[in-house]
């Protein structure tokens, strides 16, 4: 049993208001700390609605760009502009519209490897961040957003992978994928991820019915066992709750 004792469960009727919870609790984020902000996106098809409405006039203007910074917890490894790649999305919805470039900080793709990658976005984060080492007075990221894939996943951390267990290292390769698509990955580990004042995850659809029912049954899971050293947030559509759901 993987215990996530400080998880809080939101639903909402679709994935609409999904989106717009999700944006406005980032933005609540943002107006609660009046200096740099660090934001962790996730990948995968769920946040898409999300980044779009970060771009729409209704709340852009909410969010004061400059202070911003735009990280993300996992990549494919794949070229840039790849239809795979989860920051390549995330350009499109909203940051090549909104973000000044320097606030956005992708996994080095152009690397030799994926552990080149790894290690070069750690030194990235450890320099941003100005230590080598977290500590709990001064969590790295403001949100960090993660969804669950079909296996338990989170970020690119899958089941039973020696990458779940990584707790130096704050970035890691992941050289075979187990899930769709099966290309090698570079992923944030569970103990930066964590280190976060909320860590935001988004479900949603009918599809989402089974995993959630063995996450929230308490299954040892990567999804399970990430979780913020502040607040964490499941914000969940309708569809996407297990039939034996109580709140
Ligand atoms: C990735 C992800 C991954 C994703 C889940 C959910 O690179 O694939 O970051 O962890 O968030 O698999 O994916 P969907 O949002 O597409 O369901």
């Amino acid at each position: 049993m993987a215990a996530n004792q400080n998880r809080r469960i939101v639903v909402v009727a679709d994935p609409a208001a999904q989106a717009k919870t999700a944006a406005e609790r980032i933005i609540a984020r943002i107006a609660a700390n009046g200096g740099r902000v660090a934001i962790c996106l996730s990948g995968g098809s769920s946040p898409k609605q999300l980044f779009e409405l970060l771009a729409t006039e209704a709340y852009r203007p909410k969010i004061p760009w400059d202070r911003v910074h735009w990280f993300i917890g996992d990549e494919r490894f794949v070229p840039a502009g790849d239809p795979h790649s989860n920051i390549a999305m995330a350009r499109k919805a909203f940051l090549d519209q909104c973000a000044p470039p320097a606030n956005v900080h992708p996994i080095p793709v152009d690397s030799a490897d994926p552990a080149e990658a790894a290690r070069r976005y750690e030194s990235e984060l450890k320099s941003f961040y100005g230590a080598d080492m977290l500590t709990r007075e001064r969590p790295l990221f403001d949100v960090v957003l993660l969804g669950v894939g079909p296996d338990g996943h989170t970020a690119s951390l899958f089941p039973g992978y020696p990458a779940v267990e990584e707790t130096t290292r704050w970035v890691t390769e992941v050289p075979k994928a187990n899930v769709e698509p099966f290309v090698p990955r570079v992923s944030l580990t569970l103990p930066t991820l964590g280190s976060c004042r909320e860590m935001l995850f988004e479900a949603s659809g009918s599809g989402k019915r089974a995993i959630l029912t063995r996450v929230f049954a308490g299954e040892d899971l990567p999804a399970n066992r990430a979780h913020s050293q502040g607040e964490t947030i499941w914000l969940l559509d309708k569809a996407a709750l297990p039939e034996n759901y109580r709140e």
